[in-house]
């Protein structure tokens, strides 16, 4: 397969990024895992299942807007677009908006996963085989890939034609507000005026429904989280015990984020890689943060990165945000 590689293929028993980063997350005083590690296979089978449940309403609600107002959509992006999606997986939710688009010219998926996108090229193309698929591997959150990602799509443009970069999921709320900025700004620098950004969020709500959403009812979220101690024990040489720890989620209604913790329920020391980490009964280990925005309060964000928003459709129980903006 035509597949352009930016970074070495992603295998977690050789990263050594993986390691570094985990022990420089446990040696701080507040510990603390990246969350773009809980995407290992197993976690991206999980997090699928979470996609799936009933607490979860992300997913689907974001499902409802972009298929509810799909003519609106695809007329702002306009006819034979470049569509670019950063973390794109299994590719579904591009589907969707490339099926409804005029002439769509080519699509790049960019995620780590060679073996996901190869599969998502495959499906896409029997759906639209005039479509140039430009299937990425990479790590979209390592800076060196953006200027060789942009400059694949400036290859890719031709006279006339709009690069959108598609960031759906909320993604962007797993960065912090000043990360969201910086990663808006590299998605701008690399883009042309009136080039476009079809972005979703999640809206900030009711602490009860977020609560839901993050602890399911099934734990399929619990085990989301603690699958990045079994990563770190299989792949790091790691002597988590899995019962010792309990997972956590609370709505930070001052920071209008969703902090996801592992909680250690004993006094204890793990070894990592041959290094001894202690843990106080109680003391938490901060795996992720899912920040909810107002559509003002994201709009700011959108404004100091260089966009213009144009157009948000929001679902009618106000959880939801899909946004538009254009390259001021
Ligand atoms: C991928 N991301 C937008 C999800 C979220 O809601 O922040 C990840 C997730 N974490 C726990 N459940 C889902």
């Amino acid at each position: 397969m035509n597949m352009v590689l930016m970074t070495p293929e992603y295998n977690s028993e050789v990263d050594d990024t993986f390691l570094q980063d985990v022990m420089e997350g446990l040696r701080k005083h507040k510990k603390t895992l990246p969350c773009k590690y809980l995407y290992d296979k197993k976690g991206s089978q999980i997090f699928e299942k979470i996609c799936e449940l009933d607490d979860y309403y992300i997913t689907r609600t974001e499902e409802h807007i972009i298929s509810s107002n799909l003519a609106e959509i695809a007329e702002f992006i306009g006819p034979d677009a470049v569509i670019m999606e950063p973390g794109a997986g299994n590719c579904t939710k591009a589907m969707c908006i490339l099926t409804a688009l005029q002439t769509p010219i080519s699509y790049i998926p960019i995620d780590i996963s060679s073996e996901i996108l190869m599969s998502a090229k495959n499906t896409i193309t029997a759906q639209l085989p005039k479509l140039n698929i430009q299937p990425i591997v990479g790590d979209f959150t390592q800076s060196e890939c953006w200027p060789l990602l942009m400059q694949n799509m400036v290859n890719m443009r031709g006279e006339g034609q709009r690069r959108v970069v598609f960031f759906p999921g909320s993604t962007i709320g797993n960065f912090s507000p000043e990360e969201a900025v910086a990663l808006l700004k590299k998605f701008n620098q690399q883009m042309s005026i009136n080039d476009g950004l079809l972005i979703s969020t999640d809206l900030v709500k009711d602490s009860v429904i977020l609560h839901r959403a993050y602890h399911d009812s099934e734990h399929v979220t619990e085990e989301f989280n603690k699958n990045l101690l079994l990563r770190i024990n299989n792949t790091l040489s790691g002597n988590f015990d899995l019962k010792n720890f309990s997972h956590q989620a609370f709505y930070h209604e001052k920071k209008q984020r969703v902090e996801m913790h592992l909680v250690s329920l004993v006094e204890q020391q793990v070894c990592i890689a041959g290094e001894f980490f202690n843990f106080f009964d109680r003391e938490t280990i901060h795996t992720e943060s899912s920040y909810k925005y107002t559509k003002r309060g994201f709009y700011r964000l959108l404004e100091q990165a260089g966009f213009d928003p144009c157009c948000t459709w929001i679902d009618e129980n106000d959880y939801f945000a899909v946004h538009y903006a254009k390259v001021l």
